[in-house]
């Protein structure tokens, strides 16, 4: 839908939309209104380069051709059915995830956090199956994000932050450790312990990779404890790290993992895979949702998923990530350019964080703040150098002015 259809101006949709609507977001103020590839359209035509990706979801591009042709077909066919009859899509999507990252099994879900619920209960269902009902234990790390429902909210390690405050007790079963401290992890480990979960790269955590020798040691943890490995690659999944998945990369396999984000291609999807062994706690009734597993969200997916694999995106992501990090680190502030692939973290000297995000939004680029001192750039894999070379030229400009704020403010107080 178009602005110019309703008949609106734009401050009256905005009004509208701060009188109706629950706010938890800081809005950007302008209305998105198209997109295509690497850029996203205002009411009035603006092209905004895109290096927020819809929060790494829309890898294969904004309004990948592909995937909207697939949407397109789907639509003529059947959007919704219930999860009794077979179809196609969730059979071709299945067959095309399970074959490329290695697992046996997957179940449909519908966003991230839904993804790791189902990843968290089917752990515990295996714990309780295999070893007794004392065995639901799961160690996560510290400065983790897992999600917003109470199970992924409580395997969240951010205890005391707007995430977990004020929202009463969590779900007990969680402990924390120190993220890349294997040692913190192994000392977590009690009778209870059935798995361990973590993000390959913490995105929201202020984009932290886990160091290869972590993760080797969490798997020979995991087997010498008979627990769980289980990867949370809601973020990093499907290309972002320069592998299909990430844990390809560390060639690493959890027991289960986790996806959401780029999988739909900008469709609301997420799963959870596992292998046989761990996947056959799920039985008749103890799982389920209405929406998991919607033909038009598989649809979606086997073309976003598609794309991300023949194209071979992951490779892009790669090259492209390596040559981000080369050319942040040369601007002024930056005190380390780090990530996986085109999940990058820019952190600076001084808490500028969200000044050069909003001096980059004038500048009509959109990158993320994570806290005050670090921006997050998580755009659609198919960027090129020319785009990045155009971001890094508009991060300058935003460091200089946010800097030069900093230090009068520091000069006044
Ligand atoms: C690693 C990770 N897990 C889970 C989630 C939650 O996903 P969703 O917002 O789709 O529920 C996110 C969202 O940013 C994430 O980055």
């Amino acid at each position: 839908m178009r602005l110019e259809s309703t008949g609106l101006t734009p401050q009256e949709l905005k009004d509208m939309v701060n009188q109706y609507m629950v706010e938890t977001y800081e809005r950007y103020d302008f209305i998105a209104e198209r997109a295509e590839g690497m850029y996203i359209y205002d009411e009035e035509g603006n092209a905004y380069l895109d290096f927020y990706g819809g929060v790494a979801v829309n890898s294969p591009g904004n309004r990948n051709e592909r995937v909207v042709a697939a949407i397109k077909d789907q639509l003529d066919d059947i959007v919704h059915t219930f999860n009794y009859p077979y179809t196609v899509p969730q059979a071709l999507l299945a067959k095309k995830i399970c074959d490329t990252i290695g697992m046996d099994k997957i179940f449909y879900q519908n966003s991230g956090t839904e993804a790791n619920e189902c990843m968290i209960k089917m752990a515990r269902k295996y714990g309780v199956d295999h070893f007794g009902p004392e065995r639901y234990h799961i160690i996560t790390a510290k400065n983790s994000f897992h999600g917003r429902t109470y199970g992924a909210m409580a395997a969240t390690g951010q205890p005391g932050t707007a995430i977990q405050d004020g929202f009463g007790a969590m779900l007990p079963g969680f402990s924390y450790a120190e993220f890349n401290n294997l040692e913190d992890f192994a000392s977590k480990v009690t009778e209870h312990t059935i798995a361990i979960m973590i993000e390959p790269v913490q995105g929201e955590g202020g984009v932290h990779p886990a160091a290869q020798e972590f993760v080797e040691g969490l798997r020979k943890l995991c087997d010498e404890h008979d627990m769980l490995l289980l990867f949370d690659e809601v973020q990093t999944g499907w290309g972002r790290t320069g592998s299909p998945m990430a844990y390809m990369g560390y060639k690493v396999k959890p027991d289960a993992v986790s996806m959401a984000k780029a999988m739909g291609g900008g469709m609301p999807i997420g799963a959870c895979c596992a292998t046989e062994k761990v996947a056959k706690a799920f039985t008749a009734g103890t799982h389920g949702s209405t929406y998991g597993g919607h033909a038009l969200a598989c649809a979606a997916a086997y073309a976003s998923v598609s794309e991300i694999i023949d194209k071979d995106l992951s490779k892009n992501a790669y090259e492209m990530g390596e040559y981000m990090k080369k050319q942040l680190a040369k601007l002024p502030h930056v005190k380390e350019a780090r990530g996986r692939g085109l999940l990058v973290g820019c952190e600076y000297d001084i808490p500028i964080a969200v000044d050069v995000k909003h001096g980059c939004l004038d500048r009509l680029v959109l990158i993320t703040a994570i806290g005050n001192n670090v921006n997050r750039m998580i755009p659609p894999l198919i960027v090129t150098k020319k785009q990045i070379d155009k971001l890094i030229r508009i991060m300058r400009a935003a460091i200089a002015d946010a800097a030069e704020k900093y230090y009068a403010m520091d000069m006044a107080s």
